[in-house]
């Protein structure tokens, strides 16, 4: 899909990519007062990731060496969060909001850098999260010709308020207008430009420090640095992107749009791989979700972020997952809850309202109903019967309860930790547990039962006698 306005053949996307080191810039300085909210756009999140993390991650996997972060001032959270994804990523602060080319002239220190030798430059959003590797390989295939500048355009439904890709007679790129400056005949166009742009890296210094503010918005736009070069008689260039990568997010409906497009693509992706899903479009699944093969998922689960599941997993319906590790050939669900440091080895059994958090289960253990496991291990083929809590708080502090191999909890025990159950260990049913159970006993911790025979008996014919009279 590649519409090539006007450069020569080029070498394929994977030669340039060895030949030539590539520098992205993510620009993230925008606050996004659409969004209506207290943190910074780039840091809401679709799948379980901020916007930022999508495009980090997305540049990295284009083969970028090297990465600038451009953050508006007081933006300490939005510089955290690049450096959690990118952290070898340099961070610049754009100190007032004067547009895209001013934005770029922020990491000018960088770029100089990147200017000492061959190379490619790419400027991408911190809020267009759908963007894929791929398409920046063909945008670095239109700087292969010796081109000064790429644009990435798309042919857009409705183009207002796009910058328009401007054409010479020969057909050949010669200017980006943005919408508030162009003519009625101008806006006429719909192959817009999508915002991300590839750059001949020794000559974008000296593009962007003659890009001016002369326009309806007095900003910098990177965007005129197509007609200098043109003017200068470099070859420019433009390749068409698919629209829905380059959807920018300014509200909270085009976040749940990015959501539902990221999701298709996430389901598409496991199922191609090998992932059984009963109800494709009931399952969430996270940025980075790991499925091995023959996994069953049915309907209604959730993965958030941090979750790996191994070959032969069922996970049955209504699950809410996240930060866990499943083993190969588990059952987890209906009803489960797995919170992060859940790490279940081969063949765990979770079942119905199972909540497990920050615990070790060994090979073959099993917590099949109505149980709180948090902060501890439970050994192979140790059994956790229904009702069993783990009481791993004292209002302070979270201590562990570790149940050895074999052990065998009955129904309705409380765990007071810390405390561990010995191998093979036996713990009554409705026992109160707060001290350590040495391997193979039984503790047992209830009143004696006592049997009164007859008592009913004699209990109801006293109350028959009592309400007849
Ligand atoms: C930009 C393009 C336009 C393109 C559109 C695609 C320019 C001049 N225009 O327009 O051609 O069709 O994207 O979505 O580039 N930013 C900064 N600092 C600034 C200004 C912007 O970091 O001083 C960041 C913003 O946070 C935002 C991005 O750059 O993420 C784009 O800026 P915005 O002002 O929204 O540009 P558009 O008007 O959408
Ligand atoms: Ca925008």
């Amino acid at each position: 899909m590649t519409a090539d306005l006007g450069s020569p053949t080029h070498p394929t996307a994977s030669n340039v990519q060895e030949a030539k080191p590539l520098h992205v810039v993510v620009l993230a300085a925008g606050k996004g007062t659409r969004m209506r909210s207290a943190r910074p756009k780039v840091l809401h999140k679709i799948a379980g990731r901020s916007l930022l993390g999508h495009v980090l991650h997305t540049v990295r996997e284009a083969g970028a060496a090297s990465l600038s972060v451009v953050i508006g001032p007081d933006m300490d959270d939005v510089r955290r969060e690049a450096l959690l994804h990118a952290p070898d990523a340099e961070i610049f602060e754009q100190p007032d909001q004067r547009g895209t080319g001013d934005a770029m002239k922020a990491a000018m220190p960088a770029l100089e850098r990147a200017a000492a030798a061959p190379g490619d430059v790419i400027m991408a959003f911190g809020d267009t999260p759908l963007l894929r590797a791929p398409s920046l390989g063909r945008l670095r295939e239109g700087l292969a010709g010796g081109e000064a500048v790429a644009v990435m355009g798309f042919h857009a439904g409705d183009p207002t308020g796009y910058g328009r890709l401007l054409t010479d007679e020969a057909g050949h790129l010669s200017a980006i207008r943005e919408h508030k400056d162009a003519s009625d005949a101008e806006r006429a166009i719909t192959f817009c430009n999508g915002g991300v742009m590839g750059f001949d890296a020794t000559a974008l210094p000296a593009l962007l420090r003659r890009i001016g503010n002369d326009n309806a918005n007095g900003e910098y736009y990177l965007t005129d640095a197509v007609a200098i070069a043109r003017a200068d008689g470099r070859a420019v260039s433009a390749i068409a992107c698919p629209e829905d990568e380059l959807l920018g997010i300014n509200t909270r409906v085009q976040l749940a749009e990015a959501e539902a497009v990221f999701q298709a693509r996430a389901r598409l992706a496991a199922m191609e791989g090998g992932v059984t899903m009963i109800s494709p479009e009931s399952v969430f699944l996270g940025a980075d979700t790991r499925f091995g093969r023959d996994v069953i998922v049915e309907p209604n689960v959730f993965f958030g972020p941090g979750v790996s599941v191994g070959d032969d997993v069922h996970i049955r319906a209504h699950c809410h997952i996240e930060g866990a590790s499943i083993g190969d050939g588990a059952r987890i669900g209906p009803f489960a809850r797995l919170r992060p440091g859940a790490s279940l080895a081969a063949a765990v059994h979770i079942g119905n309202f199972v909540e497990v958090k920050n615990v070790a289960m060994a090979e073959g253990a099993k917590a099949n109903h109505l149980a709180y496991l948090g902060d501890g291990e439970v050994g192979a083929k140790a059994n956790v019967g229904a009702g069993t809590i783990f009481c791993n708080y004292d209002g302070f502090n979270k201590h562990r309860t570790v149940v050895e191999a074999g052990a065998f909890v009955g129904s309705n025990s409380a765990l007071v930790a810390p405390v561990r159950i010995g191998a093979g260990a036996f713990v009554g049913s409705g026992s109160v547990i707060s001290r350590d159970v040495e391997a193979d006993a039984l503790a047992l911790e209830r009143s004696p039962q006592e049997v009164k025979p007859g008592w009913a008996a004699k209990f109801r014919a006293l109350m028959k006698r009592r309400k007849a009279g």
